[in-house]
């Protein structure tokens, strides 16, 4: 990589224009008294894009001075990464050639030498016309499709000397190319196709195979393997690994829904949740009558129509509250009457047993009924409206 070292020739003074400066202000409010200087690399990036791509030594020291940061801080920031550039850059493109490992093999010195040829023999220099400029730089994170350069804020991957012409051409007449890989590769999917992973058997989780198949089914590994795949396409949602994306569209997760479903065991995030089907272990008690004695107080539907949230109670997540309402329970003040005799019967029905007591739910749902938070609600509604303002003690 080429030396970074600022501009020989810079501008007298900066300052940020009256927008830019009050979201600078507002942006450092953000931080915690005494960690403002966090706000550095923000600032600079502001500057620099203020700047015609190019971060001055003026507008380091005034983002110093804004933070009550030494410069040579700030001048260590500016100097180490590469998103912020030290002299004029070219303003059509200014294109950074990886250079790191993965990408030399793959050709990105040739890259380089066109980049010689067609802009400037040297880095950070412009071109002729000043539209151009160019430097390389370490690896940008896209080495399965290496080579590649970044222009702006786009990476264009798999290129060869032929499509980065192609795409200098383009920059040069104003276009905009469509960023990332510059042949058929989708994504960062194999080139050509799977070329791994297309065993299915091979990668089917071992608890599933030892537990899920039969005797008749089980007679060689790969019958093993295969009658497990074949399990576990039933139970999870297929891939479609032409399309790459879900056969149906799933909802995405809450905060809170992650939260719980880390703390699941797999077997549990992998069943479906209807109580009738949910699996008894060999030796384990099996799914009691529904007519049970030992059945708590149940509702046909939840009263005025509306449910309470029972995943505010840690322990249920969103598969747990299905099941729970599919049994009749919708609301805190129910959990929270259960006796054990219940406890024991409503466990039956949960893929994961135990969990009720461990959780405490009886003592989480009578706080819950009565309108106060515990400490998990009280999580989980942090949760659901994220702030920008770092945790205290953060760089
Ligand atoms: S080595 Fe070039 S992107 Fe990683």
């Amino acid at each position: 990589m080429s030396v970074r070292r600022i501009a020989e020739t810079q501008p007298e003074s900066f300052e940020f224009t009256p927008d830019n400066l009050e979201w600078a202000e507002e942006l450092i409010a953000k931080y915690p008294a005494g960690k403002e200087r966090s706000a550095v690399i923000p600032l600079l990036w502001r500057a620099q894009e203020q700047n015609d791509g190019w971060t001055s030594e003026p507008a380091m020291r005034l983002v110093a001075d804004m933070l009550g940061m030494a410069y040579i801080r700030v001048y260590e920031v500016a100097t180490f990464y590469t998103m912020f550039q030290l002299s004029p850059v070219g303003k059509k493109a200014h294109v950074q050639v990886c250079g790191t490992t993965p990408c030399m093999l793959r050709g990105s010195k040739q890259l380089i030498e066109i980049c010689k040829k067609r802009i400037n023999k040297d880095p950070h220099k412009l071109s002729e016309d000043g539209n151009f400029s160019w430097e390389e730089v370490e690896c940008l994170g896209a080495c399965v499709n290496a080579p590649m350069i970044q222009i702006f804020k786009d990476t264009y991957e798999d290129l060869d000397e032929d499509s980065l012409v192609k795409l200098l051409d383009a920059f040069a007449k104003g276009e905009k190319p469509k960023p990332g890989p510059q042949i058929s590769r989708d994504l960062s999917c194999p080139e050509g196709g799977l070329t791994s992973l297309i065993d299915v058997p091979a990668y089917v989780p071992l608890n599933l195979k030892s537990s899920e198949t039969t005797s008749e089914d089980t007679n060689t590994e790969a019958d093993i393997g295969q009658a497990a795949a074949t399990k576990l396409m039933e139970a999870k949602p297929v891939i479609d690994l032409e399309k790459d994306e879900p056969s149906e569209p799933q909802a995405p997760l809450s905060d809170v829904d992650k939260a719980e479903a880390e703390r699941m065991p797999e077997d549990e995030i992998v069943t479906n949740g209807a109580p009738a089907e949910t699996e008894a272990k060999a030796g384990e008690k099996s799914t009691p009558s529904i007519d049970d004695d030992a059945r708590p107080d149940s509702l046909e539907n939840p009263r005025d129509g509306e449910a309470d949230d029972l995943k505010k109670i840690k322990g249920v997540g969103p598969k747990v509250e299905a099941t729970l309402n599919s049994l009749g329970i919708y609301h805190f003040e129910q959990i929270a009457a259960w006796s054990a005799e219940n406890v024991e019967w409503v466990d039956a029905f949960l893929a994961f047993r135990g969990r009720i007591g461990r959780e405490d739910w009886i003592n989480q749902a009578d706080i819950l009924s009565q309108g106060f938070e515990t400490e998990f609600s009280k999580r989980a509604k942090y949760n659901e409206k994220p702030s920008n303002k770092p945790a205290e003690g953060d760089e």
